[in-house]
């Protein structure tokens, strides 16, 4: 059997590196006054419709939509579709309401939580961050999956420029940290609905000046979501692009005023950006300010983290009219970017302490010792192989345990037990009044030992 195409295995060499890297955003984002939200895994697909847009790729090629075979039964007796198709059977049904989705990205069930729990009914601003697995039924190739992971951050309730940067400055100073320098920040404004409509009219006339060279997924979104058309990746589509009309020298008062404050926070803390105004981000709740993060060692899929501003979201979920920013960060194209760097994870720590038995008759008080041990907050493991004394001992080298215990029927008769510093040689006794202590008199000898 093989995994879905798409998907991979992490094994435990692999959640080493992941594991840092993640605890090091987890401390970030509490440096920076985030707070950690967990989200289900799926949500109703209703959500992601209203939330990320129907004309997006994501929702309308791209959502794994799930449903159980009893309610798809139901379904079906309960309408009258003799007539249909078996394509229009499936798409009526998969268009009704109740249908559950796996979260294709993080922001829309933040928002959804954001609404639901009344979180806007705190003191704002409320900053969450999040870690979550990501599906996307995308042509998989190097650094696009199926599924994957986002590391994200959402900031509700400011409409100050100074929190878009604060999202940039998270994500910059966190890829900064980890020591990744050969990344390039690009922002844009994509205007709010009120410019935006009097631009997309501009731009449509323009596209439809250029018709007959534009690719037919640029052709399908002329009228739904024309901006696309400035990042579409098709070279005839570029071409076509060079010199068209862009947002940024059509934003209003407002939305321009906000551009160049961000830019003007972002200076004065001397993150370096360049303003690209073909950043247009695939998602539809976009409002004023977007940008990305590319990685130049990460090939085709270079957007190593995506983001910007989303004053109309919560409010299209239900909720009051509450201002949004944030970003989202693919793990596994970090981990890809840190390779590139060269970036090596801290080794993980050995195991402290190896128990090994002499005989079977030794057996009861070796699985004691261990769980003692582990009790006082140290690692220890023994065997479970029935191997001999020399084996285990080999066994115990393998896995660079640091310390180790053998224990025979001497041992268990007297009472006395020797702890072995592997690397040094040097041997410690503990005696069993000190190892079976319930106060801290084997933590105490452990910590004189092992420290
Ligand atoms: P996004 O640009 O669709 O934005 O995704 C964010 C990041 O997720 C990308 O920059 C990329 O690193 C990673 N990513 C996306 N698709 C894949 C894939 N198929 N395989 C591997 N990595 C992938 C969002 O999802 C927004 N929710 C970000 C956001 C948060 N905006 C505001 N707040």
């Amino acid at each position: 059997m093989k995994k879905p195409r798409g998907t991979q295995d992490f094994l435990p060499v692999d959640i080493a590196k992941w594991e840092y890297v993640e605890q090091y955003f987890k401390d970030i984002c509490k440096r920076f006054g985030f707070k950690e939200i967990r989200t289900p895994i799926f949500e109703n697909t209703s959500l992601f419709k209203r939330g990320v847009g129907e004309s997006t790729d994501v929702v309308s090629k791209e959502m794994y939509t799930a449903f159980n075979s009893r309610e798809f039964d139901k379904f079906i007796s309960d309408k009258n579709l003799q007539n249909a198709s078996p394509s229009e059977v499936m798409q009526k049904f998969l268009s009704d309401k109740n249908r559950l989705t796996l979260k294709p990205e993080g922001t829309a069930p933040v928002v959804r939580a954001f609404v639901e729990n009344k979180i806007y009914a705190d003191s704002q601003p409320t900053k969450l961050f999040y870690n979550t697995p990501c599906m996307r039924h995308e042509r998989p190739q190097a650094g696009r999956f199926r599924q994957f992971h986002q590391l994200g951050i959402e900031m509700f309730g400011s409409d100050s420029p100074a929190s878009d940067v604060e999202i940039i400055n998270l994500a910059y100073t966190f890829l900064n940290e980890l020591g990744i320098s050969n990344i390039e920040i690009r922002i844009n404004s994509v205007g709010c609905p009120k410019c935006r409509q009097k631009y997309n009219k501009i731009l449509v006339e323009y596209l439809k000046s250029k018709q007959e060279n534009m690719c037919a997924t640029c052709l399908d979104r002329l009228e739904k979501n024309p901006m696309r058309a400035l990042d579409c990746k098709n070279e005839r589509c570029q071409e076509n692009v060079s010199d068209a009309p862009m947002m940024l020298d059509n934003l209003c008062d407002e939305c321009n005023e906000h551009m160049e404050l961000v830019k003007e926070h972002l200076n004065i803390i001397e993150i370096p950006y360049i303003v690209d105004p073909k950043i247009v981000r695939g998602l539809d709740y976009y409002t004023k300010t977007a940008f990305e993060i590319v990685h130049n060692g990460l090939g085709a899929q270079n957007a190593l983290c995506g983001g910007g501003r989303y004053n109309g979201l919560v409010q299209q979920i239900g909720g009051p009219e509450t201002s949004g920013v944030g970003f989202g960060m693919g793990m596994e194209r970090l981990m890809i970017s840190l390779e590139a760097e060269g970036f090596e994870a801290p080794k993980a720590k050995d195991l402290d302490l190896y128990v090994v038995a002499i005989d079977k008759s030794c057996e009861i008080i070796t699985t004691k010792i261990t769980q003692f041990v582990r009790k006082m907050g140290y690692s220890a493991d023994r065997d479970y192989m029935n191997r001999s004394v020399k084996a285990q001992m080999k066994y115990a080298n393998k896995i660079n345990a640091r310390f180790t215990m053998i224990v025979g029927p001497d041992e268990i008769d007297t009472g006395k037990y020797s702890i072995k510093n592997m690397e040094t040689g040097e041997k410690y006794d503990i005696s069993a009044d000190e190892l079976f202590s319930t106060d801290d008199k084997c933590s105490m000898r452990l910590d004189e030992i092992m420290c």
